[in-house]
């Protein structure tokens, strides 16, 4: 039998609320080629242990709010009791306030909505990178997740604002953890149907006429070539990309009207 493009491979999984999640996606696909999964849960654990069993092999979940600096601090000794090193982290963590900060007048958002917007959605993929380094082994690979930040979209205002620091954090991460072999990258996908994208008041704007204007076209609800790219990404066949956007939307990105 051919080996898996992840055999062996010891990957921390944030991000999955539900079986829509792109986490649960990319948790399943890294699972199917060989990986071996932990999850972290935000809030609703239960929901999440349930939803990880539904995986190809049940993963097991520890929780991780990334406001919570305990939880930071102690990431580390936490997913030690399940692997012994990581070679992949992946990020897959947003939120702003769907009633000031997606959809409503974008002047119009207080520094109180946006701070947490910015902390959660783009903050964060550092302070989980810091979190998991004493367990990154050379060769790593972090990853984050975006949706293309150098043009402005339709209400996706202040999200927005929070995915070009995101993509700023990564160029910063790439500079910083280079020396010691580890690969940080954005997987910038195009719009898929998960409870974060039904929670943007103006998801339907976004995502209308995506399929007519991608060259390959585009699914909303298939999560699948989005979950693939990220196992690329965190595979070894991708060793001398660091600092980039790595672009699943069908192809948007390329096009003009
Ligand atoms: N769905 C899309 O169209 C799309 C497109 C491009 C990028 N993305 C990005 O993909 C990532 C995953 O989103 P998704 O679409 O799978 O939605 P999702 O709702 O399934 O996942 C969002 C996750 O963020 C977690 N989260 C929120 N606050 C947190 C906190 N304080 N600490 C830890 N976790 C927290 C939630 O628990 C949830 O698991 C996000 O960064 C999102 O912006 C989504």
């Amino acid at each position: 039998m051919v080996p898996g493009l992840l055999e062996g491979k010891r990957l921390l999984i944030t991000g999955v609320i539900t079986d829509a999640s792109i986490a649960f996606h990319a948790a399943k696909v890294a699972q199917e080629q060989g990986a071996q999964v932990v999850l972290t849960g935000f809030g609703r654990l239960r929901l999440v242990e349930r939803i990880a069993k539904r995986l190809p092999a049940e993963a097991p979940v520890i929780e991780l709010d990334v406001q919570n600096q305990e939880h930071l601090d102690t990431l580390a000794d936490r997913v030690r009791e399940h692997v012994d090193g990581l070679d992949g982290v992946l990020h897959s963590i947003g939120y702003a306030n769907p009633e000031t900060c997606l959809g409503a007048p974008f002047l119009d958002a207080p520094w109180s909505d946006v701070g947490p917007a910015l902390e959660i959605s783009a903050y964060s993929y550092a302070s989980l990178v810091k979190a998991a380094l004493p367990l990154l082994v050379e060769g790593a690979s972090v990853i984050g997740m975006d949706f293309d930040a150098r043009v402005a979209w339709p209400s996706y205002n202040w999200m927005g604002v929070s995915k070009a620091a995101l993509e700023s954090v990564n160029r910063y991460l790439a500079r910083e953890l280079g020396a010691q072999g580890i690969r940080a990258n954005l997987v910038s996908a195009g719009p898929v149907k998960t409870m974060a994208a039904k929670s943007i008041p103006g998801f339907a704007e976004l995502e209308n006429g995506w399929h007519g204007r991608a060259p390959l076209g585009w699914d909303t609800e298939d999560p699948t070539p989005v979950a693939k790219t990220i196992c690329a990404v965190l595979s070894d066949w991708l060793p001398a990309t660091t600092g980039s956007m790595i672009m699943v939307d069908g192809g948007v990105h390329a096009t003009g009207q």
